[in-house]
């Protein structure tokens, strides 16, 4: 019983995070993987991390001390669910299992539910920050019970990343909390990487730079109010030359993105709760739409516009799509806390939206210097009913509106697709507008459904009727 902490399933993340733990003081580390030679390998190529190896589930129990605590790190759906059934074989009333794989929420809700009755605590966590965050500080949103918070907190809290002196880590709500934060995470990195693949596509087709030249400009605004990493990997991205073809990397990829289902995710639970994360869809279906040449091919003569992008002011038109980017941004932000606060309201968890965008500063996908400005807006109202309304927010959204409209015109002039500015922009203007045509909906709902509206200027709910002598009257609410 030398080890404090676990890891089973030892592939990249599994491996790296047990390294992660291993190098903190106070931790032993035993690992556990099923087939022996991921192991036997780990093992032999860091003597330095001093781990305890098991080679059955057994074995893995025996290494541990009580509550025994293990994260487990292997891929979602049926062999998470096959590795938790082994270790409630071995393990007892007390004892943690924590899952650190992109589990689905409602999975993890499930799991915590079956796995409580046994007595055994169950954390379902999100791990941001991909190979080299699980190594050398991720951001992780560990949800589960409070018991299990006191053995896992400060273990988690020595081996997360730290922004601002502060640990990239907290325990963010009971059972799914943390896989449903992970996922919102990633249905904003979806966004904020199709925003940035907008204004590169834009940038050159408007001014002709080469992809080394614009990872200039990435490179310029990641020293502004756009930094954070993904800004800096798409410099990165955009410099790279491909060795065989001397070409520009980006020029060589195949163009058609893949999406392993988080953002998917992101997008089908907004839909169940009613919340419009426009640019978070956008981004998921852009990633689809590239994604079927089939369709591309048999479209590519369709009729566009005669006139090509020109532009005549370049560094003027860069600084506007920097402009727009940075708007789109805050949108695509905005709904994604706005999601947040939707399901901690449908599944009962007190989320503290400030303390999530606090542990997103650092190791994860979308660490970024704006979430401080979050961070700032929820310290100064925690119950924000949206994130874009806060002052810092307004101010920069007005600085960049003009900008935005004119980028949102020029792609539409020109037939370059910008669905993640546009619809952000179209979100934006739909929460400032005075009326909606929703009225008009309503009363066709109620035209051919009698689905009942209300009135401006009264309480009730009415009906006109519309097949009889279109008078009114008052009905029963049916939604
Ligand atoms: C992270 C990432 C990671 C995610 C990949 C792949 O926070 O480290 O979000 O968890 O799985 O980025 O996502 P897609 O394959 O769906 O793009």
């Amino acid at each position: 019983q030398s080890a404090n902490i676990g890891v089973v399933g030892l592939a990249v993340m599994g491996s790296n995070l047990a390294r992660n733990l291993a190098s903190r003081e106070g931790n032993t580390v035993a690992v556990y993987n099923r087939s022996r030679s991921k192991t036997d390998d780990l093992v032999a190529e860091h003597p330095e991390a001093g781990f305890v190896p098991a080679f059955s589930y057994e074995q893995f129990a025996a290494s541990l001390h009580k509550p025994r605590t293990a994260i487990v790190m292997v891929k979602a759906g049926g062999p998470t669910d096959a590795v938790i059934d082994a270790l409630l074989e071995v393990f007892e009333p007390g004892d943690i299992i924590v899952d650190g794989g992109n589990a689905l929420f409602t999975d993890t809700i499930r799991r915590e539910k079956t796995v409580r009755e046994t007595g055994v605590n169950f954390v379902g966590m999100g791990v941001s920050g991909g190979e080299e965050g699980a190594l050398l500080g991720p951001s992780l949103m560990p949800g589960g019970s409070d018991e299990s918070w006191v053995t896992l907190g400060p273990i988690l809290r020595s081996i997360a990343a730290v922004a601002e002196g502060e640990p990239c880590v907290t325990h963010i709500g009971h059972d799914g909390a943390g896989h449903f934060v992970k996922m919102v995470h990633n249905g904003i990195e979806y966004a904020d990487m199709q925003l940035i693949a907008e204004a590169y596509d834009l940038i050159r087709r408007g001014t002709g730079k080469s992809p080394a030249e614009i990872a200039e400009i990435f490179a310029e605004w990641n020293r502004g109010e756009l930094e954070s990493y993904l800004i800096e990997i798409t410099a990165e991205v955009l410099r790279q030359t491909d060795a065989a073809t001397g070409r520009p990397l980006v020029d060589v990829i195949l163009d058609q993105a893949g999406a392993k289902g988080t953002g998917a995710w992101t997008v089908q639970t907004a839909l169940s709760l009613g919340v419009p994360v426009s640019g978070i869809a956008e981004a998921t279906f852009a990633r689809s739409l590239s994604s079927h040449p089939e369709q591309r091919s048999v479209s590519r003569n369709l009729p566009g516009p005669v006139e090509a992008l020109q532009v005549d002011d370049v560094d003027a038109f860069i600084e506007e799509v920097r402009l727009a980017l940075y708007a789109s941004k805050i949108v695509a932000y905005s709904q994604g806390f706005d999601e947040i606060r939707a399901g901690a309201a449908e599944y009962g968890w007190s989320i503290d939206l400030g303390a999530v965008s606090k542990i997103w500063r650092g190791g994860c996908i979308i660490r970024a210097q704006f979430l401080n400005r979050i961070a700032e807006a929820y310290d100064a109202a925690p119950d924000l009913p949206v994130l874009l309304t806060a002052p810092y927010f307004v101010e920069a959204l007005g600085r960049a509106q003009d900008a935005w409209r004119r980028i949102v015109q020029t792609a539409a002039g020109a037939g370059i697709p910008a669905p993640a500015f546009s619809s952000s922009l179209s979100y934006y203007d739909g929460l400032r507008a005075e009326r909606l045509p929703a009225a008009l909906i309503q009363g066709q709902r109620d035209f051919f459904g009698a689905h009942t509206y209300r009135r401006v200027d009264r309480e009730g709910t009415f009906h006109t009727l519309w097949s009889g002598d279109r008078t009114e009257v008052e009905a029963e609410d049916t939604h």
